[in-house]
């Protein structure tokens, strides 16, 4: 397994069960034609399928390698897609996921405007991200500084904005849906659960890219990424942010659900 899908791996353990809850509570009906955009290792494709027994999943990425196999699944199409790009018909999905993909693009409005554009009338939009913010109010300096060198580097090398999570839900609204729910979840760093191995690994790839450039901020991830397995350690490392909301203009007919 390559280190970026191992990382991949380890975003989904920590997240999948706050996902799920959320497309649960927002309702996602058993038939419907279902959109995975930027579906990474392929989880949340897979938790769709299994959600909608009766629907189909379209899953998506610029890079398939690591979900590739799910083309094997009979409800499932993998397709390679880049959303700021490319397109679909209007009204082809009843409902459109997307995690911790807005906050690495330049332009999350005009997605956000193609997405609905995709959906039904009626149709289900559910947008995860994640908001850094409580880095800001770390105790631990070191763990505070080496959050924010880790946002910084990922803002400079892929324009990455690493508090999306927080506009999430006005960026939502603003698009045209009629808000459904929001919910939010810290994530802990160093309490021996889920999160700590996608920091692990987060905070070693991006050291890597940092030490490539003999850049001084690659002691200072070290060093966040030392900490992380001290016993007298844990933090709020982030919140895991979901919003999801409909499309205006008629309700959602779902026969199986
Ligand atoms: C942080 S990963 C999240 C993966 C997955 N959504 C998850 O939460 O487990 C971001 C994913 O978005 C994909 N991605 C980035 N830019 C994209 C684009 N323009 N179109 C489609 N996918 C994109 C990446 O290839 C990567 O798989």
């Amino acid at each position: 397994m390559t280190g970026e899908q191992s990382r991949l791996r380890a975003l989904e353990k920590l997240w999948d069960p706050f996902t799920e809850h959320s497309l649960r509570r927002a309702g996602v009906p058993a038939a419907a034609r279902c959109l995975e955009v930027g579906a990474g290792a392929g989880s949340v494709a897979r938790m769709l399928a299994r959600i909608c027994p009766g629907g189909h999943v379209t899953a998506t990425d610029i890079d398939t390698r690591f979900f590739a196999e799910l083309a094997a699944e009979e409800r499932v199409t993998v397709l390679s897609h880049d959303v700021t790009q490319d397109g679909f018909p209007a009204g082809s999905f009843e409902v459109v996921h997307a995690r911790m993909v807005l906050c690495h693009l330049s332009c999350p409005e005009r997605v956000l405007a193609a997405m609905s554009q995709w959906l039904v009338p009626g149709g289900l939009l559910l947008v995860e991200d994640l908001d850094l913010a409580p880095a800001d109010a770390s105790p631990h300096p070191v763990m505070r500084r080496g959050l924010h060198v880790a946002e910084q580097t990922l803002e400079a090398s892929q324009g990455s904005d690493l508090r999306l999570g927080r506009r999430l839900q006005a960026l939502v609204t603003d698009a045209g849906f009629d808000l459904g729910g929001m919910a939010v979840q810290p994530v802990l760093i160093g309490d021996g659960g889920p999160a700590d191995e996608f920091w692990r690994l987060s905070f070693a790839q991006l050291h890597e890219f940092q030490a490539r450039n003999s850049s001084p901020l690659a002691g200072e991830l070290d060093a966040a990424m030392s900490l992380i397995d001290r016993p007298d350690f844990t933090d709020i490392g982030m919140h895991a942010v979901s919003v999801w909301g409909r499309k205006p203009g008629g309700p959602l007919s779902d026969p199986l659900a």
